[in-house]
């Protein structure tokens, strides 16, 4: 089992009175999946923002039960432990205000470092638009709970984003994109992971406009999208999000159908 190297967290460029930056950074070169490590650590008593960045997972989860998969150093792969105390209004209930947080967080850090703006795709993808193959993904994020006699005892989010990938697999040559391709240069994890935390910092200090800048930013909004269920699927025009974080749907057929989980695929306009 590899040793893992700690290191503090770095200064934050610009404090702001009361707000702290996320840290320790915890640095792996192999581990299963660095939700599974922090969740255990978690439960051994790791603080309240402690950060594992891993050069390689070899049982990364992906969202609905799916793995998650990427060669040594080509993703930016990492957790983030958060407590309550992190973020004291967060209930079970408002869990997915974390993720979105990251999610905009991680596409501003990415406009930052690799000189591209990335589109959100709920719930919480960024993709990369190629002007002659479409959008493709860049990173997915999986938030996962520990909840004990009823209450939210800490939350793990999963970032994983392709930084540096040029020879991508057969399974995602034609979905799956990188920083790297997409702005012809490359691109340093350890940057774009100092940005990240950066801006996750300061979100997590004041999640009050999380959802409103969600979904002022999601480019699922007002997109024709296919939705892709356990066992179905159905277009229709992507019209909101709730306050619990689901998805509005206007089906062809005139109904408004909320989504809790399940895949979306942008469309063009019909
Ligand atoms: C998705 O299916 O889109 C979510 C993928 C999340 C992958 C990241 S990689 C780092 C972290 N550790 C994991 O095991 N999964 C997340």
């Amino acid at each position: 089992m590899n040793q893992p190297s700690a290191t503090p967290p770095p200064e934050n460029p610009n404090p702001s009175p009361g707000e702290s930056r996320l840290g320790p950074i915890i640095r792996l070169a192999e581990v299963d999946s660095t939700n599974r490590y922090l969740l255990d650590a978690a439960r051994a008593g790791e603080a309240s923002g402690t950060v594992v960045v891993a050069d390689h997972q070899s049982a990364g989860r992906g969202r609905l039960g799916r793995t998650w998969e990427a060669p040594v150093g080509a993703s930016l792969l990492m957790s983030v432990l958060l407590r309550p105390e992190i973020a004291p209004e967060i209930t079970i209930a408002s869990v997915h205000l974390l993720t979105m947080a990251a999610g905009l967080a991680m596409a501003d850090a990415v406009e930052a470092v690799a000189g591209f703006a990335p589109i959100l795709k709920w719930p919480n993808d960024l993709l990369a638009s190629d002007p002659l193959v479409g959008n493709r993904k860049l990173c997915g994020m999986l938030t996962e709970s520990e909840i004990s006699d009823g209450s939210l005892r800490c939350v793990v989010v999963g970032i994983g984003v392709n930084v540096q990938w040029s020879d991508f697999p057969a399974e995602l040559v034609e979905t799956a994109t990188a920083c790297n391709l997409v702005s012809g240069r490359d691109i340093s994890r350890d940057e774009l992971l100092n940005e990240f935390l950066d801006r996750y910092s300061v979100l997590l200090n004041d999640l009050n406009s999380v959802l409103s800048d969600y979904r002022e930013r999601l480019g699922t909004l007002n997109t024709r999208v296919r939705i892709e269920l356990a066992g179905e699927a159905f277009e229709g025009i992507a019209e909101g999000v709730t306050d619990d974080g689901s998805l509005e749907v206007r089906t062809d057929g005139g109904a408004l159908r909320c989504i809790t989980a399940g895949d979306v695929v942008h469309l063009r306009p019909v």
